[in-house]
């Protein structure tokens, strides 16, 4: 049996983050999961290297687009390492074998007419190099990067024809249901898909970083055709038929719930044009915000994984990513969740029971695992049994979450049992067949718990088993009871969680994070030359104003800038009345995003002195013509 997972590849022009980590983590948890139950797995992450973010992000820094991918990948590699990600390979798009593939059947697909050349025809913005909509444009002609004005541009490109596949993608949902998960989100694709497909372009001439286009390579291919294509040329597609065979479909293919279009539309579509097989699922996790915030850029260093791995342990990482947010949900990170985590159900719940455990071993079985009887009782036994079989439902669910909660069902029972059984009380009467097999029963719950949490937390659970005297790695036929053999050793090793102090660590971390927002106020940030090209001020005229009802301040002028007349709502009305104003000349930001005021759209605004009590409206010459800019 074998099963394939995939994480998405990530672009090189960032350095990885929390987000990075929690699918990587999911997809390992999965992948080791499955290795234990016997699959014969292969494990696929990697990088998305080309397109014209890259190829920016690498002039900015002074670097070559694959220079910049070679130092950003060094880092990914790195951090898996910490994390423990156990990937079976790390797919580069400029990989030779990778760029090949992409060539053959964005080739194929041109042969047989999928794919056509057109024209694309859009907004462009010639210094941003960027397309935009007219719904993104600022005042239906400015760029919303850059503010400076676009054109009207058609670029010839080639097309996929997504439009034939619509039926074809909605007969398929309908027949696999189950495709993308969570539900809520296969019922989002399937509206969507409904309303109509349009084809879409993929390719591009005016970048070069990018695999060519075979046949015309003044065209490079659009980034996500090539980066999809990943998926299959990583597991030997054009270069190992048999390795590919065995693994295609995936089995699994986790991201983000902002790329699920990607993979959910595109994605089947140009496999059914290329003639392969459809991947049997696409889940969808949800975002992380930060400390309650959204993760803006000073906010990933409080969350930065190196930090955390150093922190906490790459274990206890692994475990609050699994468990503190529905696998699916959006989530929030925050230390003293974690750190409560920590305490509660890693340090309490499982070190204590473990460390209590082995102590009793030692002191009343001489450290050897009791022989239990056929009068023990089964309690623990018919529950650790239920678990094992609801957690298998769950990871094939991927509910990561219901899996941990349910070992942690089975944790809680054993220190429960632990209790009521007083093995100390049977031990002082001289109990002797009693207290064998109650400790017999709790030590066979631990190493199931040990077998369990593998996938999870793959190096506590080595040191929870070793304790029990196991050494080999957990495989299929350790998931279920009575394994523990009688007579074998345990040994007492360092606390499997040290504690942390929770209280500290909110303080400390509240500290840092308001220091990260105080800063942009307190250090003034310059801006270049460029940046104020960008503002737009010149010199405009009242023609008419009036107070906007129900408001002091507030008064709707109509002004001339010299080209057209336009409306502002200016808060100037404390200090100026309308009949004051008619006819006078004003200082005028014109490129300002457009905003809608008391139900009136105000288009720009009027500058002023203000120090903190009063308005000064700038005098200006008599003479100064109406659309003179200010510079
Ligand atoms: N290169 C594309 C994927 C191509 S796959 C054929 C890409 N890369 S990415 O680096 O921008 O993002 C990778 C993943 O990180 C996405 O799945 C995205 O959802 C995830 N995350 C980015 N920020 C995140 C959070 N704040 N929280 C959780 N995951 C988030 O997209």
């Amino acid at each position: 049996m074998k099963f394939y997972v995939t994480t998405p590849i990530y672009y090189v022009n960032d350095v990885p983050h929390i987000g990075h980590a929690y699918t990587t983590v999911a997809a390992d948890v999965i992948a080791r999961y499955k290795r234990a139950k016997g699959y014969d797995v292969f494990f696929l992450t990697g990088t998305d290297e080309h397109g014209q973010k890259i190829e920016k992000s690498a002039k900015e820094k002074g670097l070559s687009p694959k220079e910049l991918a070679d130092k950003v990948v060094v880092n990914f590699k790195k951090l898996w390492e910490k994390f423990n990600i156990s990937y079976d390979h790390f797919i580069r798009t400029t990989d030779d074998y990778h760029e090949r593939c992409v060539q053959e059947i964005f080739e194929k697909l041109y042969k047989q007419g999928d794919i056509y050349l057109g024209e694309y025809e859009g907004w462009y913005c010639t210094p941003c190099e960027s397309f935009w909509s007219k719904s993104q444009l600022i005042d239906e002609k400015f760029c919303p990067d850059c503010r400076r004005e676009v054109e009207r541009v058609k670029e010839e490109s080639y097309f996929f024809r997504l439009s034939k596949y619509q039926d074809a993608l909605l007969k398929f949902y309908e027949e696999n249901p189950d495709f993308v998960k969570p539900k809520t989100r296969m019922n989002e694709i399937i509206s969507f898909v409904k309303q109509g497909l349009n084809d879409i372009s993929i390719s591009r001439t005016t970048f070069r970083w990018g695999i060519p286009v075979p046949f015309d390579p003044k065209h490079v291919i659009y980034v996500w055709f090539d980066a999809l294509f990943n998926y299959i040329s990583g597991i030997g597609y054009g270069y190992d038929h048999e390795k590919f065979k065995k693994f295609w479909p995936a089995d699994l293919h986790i991201i983000g719930k902002d790329i699920l279009r990607f993979h959910a539309i595109y994605w089947p579509a140009f496999l059914m044009a290329a003639g392969f097989e459809l991947p049997k699922r696409v889940f969808a996790h949800g975002w992380w915000t930060v400390e309650g915030r959204k993760m803006s850029k000073s906010l990933r260093n409080v969350v930065e994984p190196n930090r955390l791995v150093d922190t906490y342990g790459v274990d206890a990482v692994r475990y609050f990513l699994m468990r503190e947010v529905p696998f699916g949900l959006d989530g929030d990170f925050s230390h003293k969740a974690l750190a409560h985590r920590i305490n509660g159900d890693l340090a309490n719940d499982l070190g204590n029971l473990l460390f209590r455990m082995v102590t009793m071993t030692i002191k009343y079985c001489g450290s050897k695992v009791p022989q239990p009887t056929d009068k023990r009782d089964k309690e623990l036994e018919e529950l650790a049994l239920r678990v094992v079989e609801d957690v298998d439902r769950f990871m094939n669910e991927q509910a990561f979450h219901k899996a941990l909660e349910r070992i942690w069902e089975l944790i809680r029972a054993a220190n429960k049992y632990i209790d009521v059984k007083a093995p100390w009380a049977l031990a002082k009467e001289n109990k002797k067949e009693e207290l064998n097999n109650v400790l017999y029963n709790l030590l066979e719950t631990m190493r199931l718990v040990g077998v369990l949490i593998y996938p999870f937390m793959p190096e506590k659970s080595a040191e929870l088993l070793e304790q029990l005297g196991i050494t080999k790695q957990p495989a299929k036929e350790d998931f279920t009871w009575g394994l523990l053999e009688p007579g074998v050793e345990v040994k007492k090793g360092k606390p499997l969680f040290p504690k942390v102090d929770e209280k500290k660590i909110a303080e400390e971390i509240e500290k840092e994070i308001t220091e990260t927002e105080k800063e942009p106020s307190e250090k003034e940030p310059l801006i270049s030359i460029d940046d104020f090209a960008k503002v737009k001020i010149i010199v405009a005229k009242v023609v008419d104003a009036e107070r906007v009802p129900k408001t002091d301040k507030l008064l709707k002028l109509t002004i001339d800038t010299g080209s057209e007349t336009r409306t502002v709502v200016a808060g100037i009305g404390a200090q100026y009345s309308p009949d004051e104003l008619k006819g006078k000349k004003v200082l005028y930001l014109a490129n300002l995003e457009p905003k809608k005021l008391r139900g009136i759209m105000s288009q720009g605004m009027i500058l002023a002195a203000d120090d903190g009590k009063k308005i000064y409206l700038p005098t200006l010459p008599e003479d100064v013509p109406v659309g003179a800019r200010i510079r």
